[in-house]
């Protein structure tokens, strides 16, 4: 089947309350009306940190992922697959016609190794817990719904083989679904304008970054936090073959992802080989 084929994702700091989240909805089916597929793909980072709270729980995260432990699993599935029936809802009531699910239902996880990460100029090996990556997608099902016109609507939530629940970054997940269909583009929706050279200047953006230069840009420290997940996400990507791989704002009052329909578009930061 020939589509142009986009798999998006948003993170709870992009896309935050209903009318956002129409917002992104309403782009998402002036999208198809012209012809575009989409994958959706949404992390829920403050909404599980802010309940996490509320339970008397600490928040953790190294270098972007968050320490998980059996009891930050239990809440971070419940928030997900909360905030995955309102997106679906969202999508209904713009028009677009759309299915909720975990990530175990199109892919495979295994439990992610140690991590190395440097703490007070130190290097540590961090176990960060119960956090998965993709190990395998079957985009089988995925092309299914597209085929029907609906749009697949995924929450990171893994399983390993013997059926062990993981939690995985949103952004891990979506290049795992990126690299397995034939995506056209991938975007990754965020709270920034897309890489900046001084996260506290938003003019400071890069319009097209290459992987050599984000090797160089995380081990300066210009690149940190839940940046470094997102980045390497793309470079997963691009390294599959994806067309283009991009950064987008989502919190831009013009426009979020309509626009990179445009041939050459400089919205975002576009990461290229
Ligand atoms: N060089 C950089 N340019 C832009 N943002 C950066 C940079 N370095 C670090 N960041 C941080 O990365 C953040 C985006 O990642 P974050 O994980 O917080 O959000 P998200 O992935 O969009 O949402 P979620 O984690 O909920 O899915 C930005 O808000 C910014 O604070
Ligand atoms: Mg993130």
């Amino acid at each position: 089947m020939k589509m142009d084929l986009y798999v998006m994702k948003f993170g709870g700091n992009a896309i935050r309350g209903k009318e956002a989240m129409m917002r992104l909805c309403r782009e998402i089916a002036q999208m198809r009306s012209q012809g575009a597929k989409v994958i959706l793909v949404h992390g829920g980072g403050p909404e599980i940190s802010a309940e996490m709270e509320r339970r008397g729980m600490q928040p953790k995260k190294v270098a972007g992922i968050r320490i998980t432990d059996p009891e930050t699993l239990d809440v971070t599935e419940k928030v997900l697959s909360d905030l995955n029936k309102d997106v679906v809802g969202c999508l209904i009531e713009a028009g677009v016609d759309a299915i909720g699910m975990p990530g175990y239902h199109c892919a495979m996880f295994v439990k992610k190794p140690p991590m190395k990460v440097v703490e007070d100029g130190e290097e540590k090996e961090v176990d960060v817990g119960l956090v998965g990556e993709v190990s395998e997608c079957d985009p089988t099902s995925l092309m299914d719904l597209l085929e029907q016109d609906i749009v697949p609507v995924i929450y990171p939530i893994g399983k390993d083989k013997d059926g062990r629940r993981l939690n995985v970054n949103a952004d891990t997940m979506v290049a795992g679904i990126a690299a397995s269909v034939p995506c056209k583009e991938m975007l990754a929706i965020t709270d920034v304008p897309g890489i900046l050279m001084d996260v506290n200047d938003p003019n400071s953006k890069l319009d097209r970054v290459t992987l050599e230069e984000i090797d160089d840009l995380i081990a300066k420290g210009v690149i940190s936090g839940g940046m470094v997940p997102k980045v390497e996400a793309c470079r997963k990507a691009i390294l599959a073959g994806v067309g283009t791989v991009r950064m987008v704002n989502g919190t831009d009052p013009e426009c979020i992802v309509a626009d990179v329909m445009k041939e050459g578009s400089l919205r975002g930061t576009v990461i290229v080989r």
